[in-house]
């Protein structure tokens, strides 16, 4: 994938930093300080940030990849996301994720060069009974099939 990190100014990353100078503890409300910023954690952070918090940059990374709010790439300003758990599957999941691949032009993980869509598959969006189901940021679309997945995806 082409890097579309942006340019970033040593001033701009003191300026978030400071508020966690020594603060090992804070990591978490740190991380979130950035992604709230950027959209997600630019890799040029991970050092500043393991040398403001006293800890080693690959401290920084495993938190990052251990908590799944944290993305290390941009990320859309829409998030979608298809349900790949079982009660989804048996009801036809997979045909809502294949349209949502199609309308989308995006494979499982994958955000659009305009940045509009990110396109996550997950285990379980809660709502089983309403199986297949499919969340545009925080709404949920529930029995889902192709056509209305369509329809949802294309209004946005
Ligand atoms: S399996 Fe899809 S919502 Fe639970």
């Amino acid at each position: 994938m082409e890097s579309r990190c942006p340019e970033i100014q040593k001033e701009e990353i003191d300026d978030i930093l400071k508020d966690f100078e020594g603060k090992q503890f804070e990591i978490i409300p740190a991380l979130q300080a950035i992604q709230a910023k950027y959209g997600y954690v630019p890799p040029v952070f991970v050092k500043p940030l393991a040398e403001a918090l006293r800890l080693f940059p690959s401290q920084v990374q495993g938190v990052m990849t251990f908590y799944a709010q944290f993305s290390m790439t941009p990320r859309g300003r829409n998030i979608v996301r298809v349900c790949r758990g079982t009660a989804c599957h048996v009801r036809g999941g997979r045909s809502v994720l294949r349209t949502a691949n199609r309308v989308l032009g995006l494979g499982d993980g994958e955000t659009s060069e305009d940045l509009n869509f990110t396109l996550e598959t997950v285990a379980c969006l809660g709502a089983c009974a309403l199986s297949p189901v499919m969340t545009i940021n925080r709404t949920y679309f529930g029995l889902m099939n192709p056509k209305k997945a369509e329809t949802v995806l294309k209004t946005i």
